[in-house]
């Protein structure tokens, strides 16, 4: 091993010495999830031995693709595949997954796209308020969320104007369960995506009163598991995707100490994958790359929560993870090679995990924000990334201007119809 290899060795985390006793033990008991673990672990490794053999001639690496990464999220703006039909509920979410990894990357947007991603935006709101996650659909609160953070990333008054807050606050007290869950759409069941989305929406636009949160904070604990983690309703499985909506809702609602924060943080740790160094979502399930935020999101939530109550001793340097590995995993095994980010090696790329893994990395990358901020950036110095709030999961910049804009004007009065139903 040359100098320059042996130096690079002991920067990345998958090259040193004792990275190999990390991997998978069956301990001769061969199941399907074994045989499965141990497949992705061998891509995992394939990835590494191409970083490897690379040192020589790119010392920087790994590198984030930036500009391959740019043009594919900027052709989704304007062309979408055939192949993405599939996603004509979801086109709001699209609206957000690639504008806010756009802003992530730091690159601008034109005023031009701006006022087509408004309008468009603008015929998905549903004329008895939320939006639907296309022109004409149904009022749901997923692409809700979508297309009010989508809306904040622009940053424009236009934007802004869009959304009819009255009609929206009448949305989500109609989405609200007597029992404080909300339901993501007028005839389903509870689900803690929709408290998650209807909180956030209700906060970045300021339609936030006491009305709309009676009952939830309780309603959200029941949801966390003996594992630790928060299923999507009461009873179910611990999943991360649920955990950071439980626990982000808890955030907005100043009342994260209704739950065990301890088992939540002992159940969060255990899920980053000792080999692979990204995020399994739940106990014995694979790797994948969009849990980098939805679990990686959850510990600077659970940071700034242990350090309001005891917790004094707690480090002013690094999240309660391993952020080097987990930007080892994105940047080695994630990177598509004609641009766009992926869940696992195998895998093609899509503008779901893409979002999802660039807010994640930015996670790993930046040690709380502003100026008592620590950056800790692996591979390539222009790997960093924008910072993210990680209670909106939109750049600081988006979610306080937002925030700022929506306080100046009044909180709608509460619907007649709901004024003696809910207090
Ligand atoms: C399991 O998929 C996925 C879930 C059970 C739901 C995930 C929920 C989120 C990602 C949160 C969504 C958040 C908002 C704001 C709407 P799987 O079985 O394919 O994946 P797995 O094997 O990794 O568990
Ligand atoms: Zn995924």
């Amino acid at each position: 091993m040359d100098d320059l290899c042996e130096e690079f060795c002991s920067r990345l985390r998958c090259l040193s010495p004792n990275f190999q006793a990390e991997r998978y033990q069956d301990d001769n008991f061969e199941t399907f999830t074994s045989v499965e673990q141990i497949e992705v672990e061998s891509s995992v490794e394939k990835c590494i031995q191409v970083i490897k053999n690379l040192l020589d001639v790119d010392p920087k690496c790994p590198t984030l693709q930036r500009e391959k990464h740019v043009q594919f999220l900027k052709k989704g703006l304007i062309h979408l595949p055939a192949s993405l039909e599939v996603l004509d509920a979801s086109r709001t979410w699209l609206c957000y997954w690639i504008l806010h990894s756009i802003q992530l990357l730091d690159e601008p947007v034109t005023e031009e796209t701006k006022f087509h991603v408004t309008k468009f935006l603008q015929k998905c709101q549903h004329p008895d308020g939320g939006f639907g996650g296309g022109p004409g659909q149904e009022a749901h609160l997923a692409p809700t969320y979508a297309a009010v953070n989508a809306l904040c990333i622009l940053r424009t008054t236009e934007a802004y104007n869009v959304i009819d807050r009255e009609k929206l606050l009448n949305f989500l007290l109609r989405m609200r369960k007597p029992d404080g869950s909300f339901v993501m759409h007028e005839g389903s069941e509870s689900d803690i995506r929709g408290v998650y989305c209807a909180l956030s929406v209700a906060k970045l636009t300021n339609i936030w009163c006491p009305e709309l949160i009676k009952g939830t904070a309780h309603w959200v604990s029941r949801c966390q598991t003996y594992e630790g983690g928060f299923g999507g309703v009461p009873d179910m499985e611990a999943h991360g995707g649920y955990t950071f909506c439980g626990f982000a809702s808890l955030v907005l609602m100043g009342q994260e100490n209704v739950i065990n924060i301890n088992n939540l943080l002992r159940w969060l740790v255990h899920k980053q994958m000792k080999y692979e160094g990204g995020f399994q979502g739940r106990t014995n399930k694979l790797v994948d790359s969009c849990y980098s935020f939805w679990q990686g999101g959850i510990f600077p939530l659970i940071h700034r929560a242990l350090c309001l109550t005891e917790h004094q001793t707690l480090s002013s340097e690094n999240w309660l993870f391993n952020q080097e590995a987990l930007q080892e995993y994105i940047l080695i095994n994630c990177q598509f090679p004609h641009g766009g980010l992926i869940d696992k090696p195998g895998k093609n790329k899509d503008y779901y995990h893409t979002c999802y893994s660039l807010s994640g990395l930015s996670v790993a990358q930046h040690f709380a924000s502003g100026h008592i901020g620590k950056i800790k950036v692996i591979g390539d110095e222009d790997n960093e990334l924008c910072p993210t709030h990680p209670v909106y999961n939109l750049c600081f910049q988006s979610a306080l201007q937002a925030i700022q804009h929506f306080k100046s004007l009044p909180v709608p009065d509460l619907p007649e119809k709901f004024k003696n139903e809910t207090l």
